[in-house]
């Protein structure tokens, strides 16, 4: 059975960061005002299709979205969707809060926020970890799901900690349509090993590459990640895996 609500007893154990350096004034404003306004509430229940407007259709989900700019990019490009997005990361949510709004500068911050002009009302923010939302998302209720640049956790020591493992794959399976596709992104080796190991162990999921170059190059729709920038400067070359949800 599904519930609405969970207690702190049930949550799960978060390696990463919550908070990084300062949030400067702009972006602290954004969080504090603007924040709930497309924030899914952790404690009430979830009704998908009040989400967002009417004419929404599809949802796509993207969790760690980091400092949102993928998220941010395929949510303008694609008005028609509505985007879910997780992320834990304080510094990243306000990012994105900045890149919705336009508000970079402490000085002269507007008395209402609002989205940038021509921007829909598409993206809803879970800030915390996704792990917290899967038993409020229904069965195949979503249409696409993001997985850009998981946390590596490369040690073997650290390897419970990987976001792609069983449990979490089971959740995503069940949460995805049928011909939905999950989309992993990772620039680490043993990721990238670690996550074919685990996709191929999964009965619910079909990777759709056919040559090294569907998974070596960048996708037709793809938005460049900071973290991939990173990587990218630092020499490492990212894969991008797409898997069809059987
Ligand atoms: C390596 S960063 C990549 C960020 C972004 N996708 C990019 O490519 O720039 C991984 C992000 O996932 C977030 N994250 C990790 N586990 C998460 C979880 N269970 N729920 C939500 N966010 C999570 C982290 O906070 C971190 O910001």
């Amino acid at each position: 059975m599904l519930s609405d609500t969970f207690t702190i007893a049930d949550q799960p154990k978060f390696f990463g960061r919550r908070k990084g350096r300062t949030i400067h004034k702009a972006k602290s404003v954004l969080l504090e005002k603007f924040l709930p306004r497309l924030r899914i509430e952790k404690d009430k229940p979830l009704q998908m299709n009040k989400l967002f407007a009417a004419d929404i259709k599809k949802i796509y989900l993207e969790i760690g979205f980091g400092s949102g700019d993928h998220l941010a990019g395929q949510a303008g490009r694609h008005p028609e969707i509505g985007f879910i997005g997780a992320e834990v990361f304080q510094n990243g949510i306000a990012n994105l809060l900045s890149l919705l709004t336009g508000i970079k500068e402490g000085k002269n911050l507007p008395e209402q926020i609002t989205l940038l002009p021509g921007r829909r009302d598409n993206i809803r923010i879970f800030d915390d970890d996704i792990r917290l939302l899967f038993s409020r998302l229904p069965d195949a209720s979503v249409d696409r799901i993001f997985l850009l640049f998981p946390d590596p956790w490369p040690k073997k020591r650290h390897a419970s900690r990987r976001f792609v493992n069983q449990d979490n794959l089971r959740e995503l399976a069940r949460i995805l349509k049928k011909g939905g596709i999950l989309r992993i992104a990772t620039d680490h080796p043993v990721y990238k090993t670690w996550t074919l190991r685990q996709m191929h162990t999964c009965p619910d999921f079909r990777w759709t590459a056919t040559c090294g170059r569907d998974w070596k190059q960048e996708p037709a729709d793809w938005i460049k990640t900071k973290y991939q920038q990173k990587a990218l400067s630092e020499g490492r070359r990212p894969v991008f895996l797409d898997y069809e949800r059987l």
